[in-house]
């Protein structure tokens, strides 16, 4: 969680870490902080809350070198003094860390024995201070000697007072280096760096570096090692709103490209050989990218009739859960510690790993042996929108790869019908719900998982409790919470669950529950029971899939939008969930 900045250079550091941290700010938001080494000392800016508003004056500094961190506590409530950056004893070293030092409290009270008096409550502010007592003239050695006295993980940039350079260091969270002209960079991941450079170095796991304008030195157990440089052509307009009112929703608008990406990103010839022919899989994954291995469970087993697992990246890790040939682990961020835990847990056991990501060069691609991309560029609202639907893509061109290419036509047309949706309905659904406590998504078959996917968007962004079931699951204890209050949005498509659902639709009736459909469009049958019916146009299964998961992205978002809640960063949560 948490994005931490640095700079070197010859510009004027404040406004490049400020600029930065707000790119970063969907990792993490609770408080941010930056710090510019002076001649002696240091000037720090840190507080809690949000950047978003703090612009930094000239007369701040003019320092050309600094780092900066927006927060996601772990340890510690969010506060002035929680926030990082957190200095020495002697002020004249000052770090930001993203991660968990496990071992934190053993050593606070060796430093405090030795005399180090602490200023705030997070797990980090050790690292400042072994530091200080490491420190010999070089925070490169001093930073060395630290790093094995620390268990959990850390990505960590630390400066010290009257220096131009910047200390880094990594292990298992995300750290990459900007390489510009007489400027260099560090971050959680390219965003800030976008704009100022299309050179990038990805660190690994244990690696220090040291960076100044000019030069950069990567060590590797103590020897120096190269690492390459990638050159990424990301333009800055994919990590800006471009008029829209929120990325969420530029985010969604992106979904019909995205899955046409995602799957001409697939073929027979790039399939990773171990998805070629296995005999079963399991998929791990967290939030939404656990809901979109549901989905390829229901349409593989269908389709292909190969058994697949579907795992929650925590429950797996520590269960005694048989393993499949293969284990598939999905992850937008690529950096979800749970889902790396279990890919691990894989590898151990010599099963074969593919990950499905959409960042390149994320740990999740070094964890596993192949790895397929999703290719929907940076997603910056905190809500998975456009990501889940490259998912969903790329697990349905394996599944046609797998059936020998039977749903060509059918995956071909699936960007033209999202962008058919009639949004006109959603606004009655939208005022039906907006003041309700809590809401019930049901469906049956896929459209199960594609409704959890639904509530959880409307939870995360509308803060208002919406559950998922399997429609037959209603009448064994949810029941009792429905009526007037509690509105229902069901998903009722033509298909073997058909009757079926118009049954339960019917049961709600009679309980006076308001029910809104998601039916297809001149179904009269299913408009005359409902309260709202929102139509979709006819189509095969697969693409109903899709349609329904953008109408309920819209339903969340639009709701959230008349709630007037802060859509791109939910309270308490945080893009990237890289703590276990
Ligand atoms: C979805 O809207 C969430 N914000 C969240 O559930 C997310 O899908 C989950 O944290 C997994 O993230 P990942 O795909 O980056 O691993
Ligand atoms: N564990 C640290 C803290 O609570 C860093 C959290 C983060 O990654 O934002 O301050």
């Amino acid at each position: 969680m948490c994005g931490i900045v640095g700079y070197t250079g010859f510009k004027s550091a404040a406004p490049i870490l400020t600029d930065g941290l707000r790119k970063l700010e969907y990792r993490g938001y609770d408080s941010y902080g930056i710090v510019i080494p002076e001649r002696t000392g240091f000037f720090i800016h840190k507080a809690c809350g949000r950047i978003s508003g703090y612009i930094p004056s000239p007369e701040v500094s003019s320092g050309t070198c600094g780092i900066g961190h927006t927060r996601w506590a772990t340890h510690g409530d969010p506060s002035d003094e929680n926030a990082h950056p957190h200095t020495d004893c002697t002020n004249s070293i000052a770090i930001v860390h993203n991660g968990i030092i496990e071992n934190y409290s053993e050593l606070k009270r060796g430093l405090e024995k030795r005399g180090h008096v602490f200023r705030s409550e997070t797990d980090s502010e050790i690292i400042a201070h072994m530091l200080e007592e490491a420190y010999n003239g070089s925070l490169f050695s001093a930073m060395k000697q630290v790093i094995p006295y620390l268990t959990g993980s850390f990505a960590i940039l630390a400066v010290h007072a009257g220096d131009g350079e910047i200390v880094a260091a990594r292990f298992k969270s995300p750290l990459a280096l900007g390489i510009g002209d007489g400027e260099l960079f560090a971050g959680s991941d390219i965003t800030p760096m976008i704009g100022f450079t299309n050179r990038f170095i990805f660190l690994d796991d244990g690696d220090i570096a040291v960076i100044t304008p000019e030069t950069y030195v990567i060590y590797a157990d103590g020897i120096k090692v190269s690492r390459d440089i990638q050159q990424l052509d990301l333009s800055p307009d994919q990590v800006r709103k471009g008029g829209f009112p929120h990325f969420m929703l530029k985010e969604i608008y992106e979904g019909p490209d995205v899955f046409a990406d995602a799957i001409r990103s697939l073929t027979s010839e790039t399939l990773p050989e171990p998805i070629k022919d296995a005999g079963s899989f399991t998929v791990v994954g967290c939030g939404s990218s656990y809901h979109a291995g549901l989905i390829f469970k229901y349409l593989m087993e269908e389709a292909v009739a190969v058994p697949v697992r579907v795992e929650i990246g925590s429950e797996f890790k520590y269960a005694r859960t048989p393993l499949s040939e293969v284990i598939i682990g999905i992850s937008q961020s690529g950096e979800t510690a749970d889902t790396l835990a279990a890919l691990e847990k894989g590898r151990c056991h010599n099963h074969s790993t593919v990950a499905i990501t959409n960042v390149l060069n994320s740990s999740i691609t070094r964890m596993a042996e192949n790895t397929c991309f999703m290719h929907a560029g940076p997603e910056i609202s905190v809500a998975a929108t456009k990501s889940f639907i490259a998912q969903t893509g790329i697990l349905m061109q394996i599944i046609n790869i797998r059936s020998n290419e039977r749903y060509d036509e059918v995956l071909g047309r699936i960007s033209h019908l999202m962008q058919i949706v009639s949004l006109e309905p959603l606004t009655e659904a939208v005022n039906l719900c907006k003041d309700s406590l809590h809401i019930f998504f049901v469906g049956r078959g896929v459209m199960y998982p594609v409704m959890m996917e639904g509530a959880l968007k409307m939870k995360e962004i509308s803060y208002i409790h919406a559950e998922a079931y399997a429609a037959g699951e209603l009448k064994h204890g949810p029941f009792a919470l429905l009526g007037p209050e509690t509105p229902v949005i069901a998903v009722c498509l033509p298909g073997r669950t058909y009757h079926v659902m118009i049954s339960n639709i019917k049961e709600m009736k009679a309980r006076k529950t308001p029910v809104i459909a998601i039916g297809e469009e001149n179904d009269t049958e299913l408009s005359d029971i409902v309260d709202i019916m929102i139509p979709v146009p006819g189509a095969h299964l697969w693409q109903h899939v899709l349609q329904v998961t953008v109408l309920l992205q819209l339903f969340a978002y639009h709701t959230a939008a008349a709630l007037g809640r802060d859509i791109d960063k939910p309270r308490n949560l945080a893009k990237s969930v890289t703590v276990e």
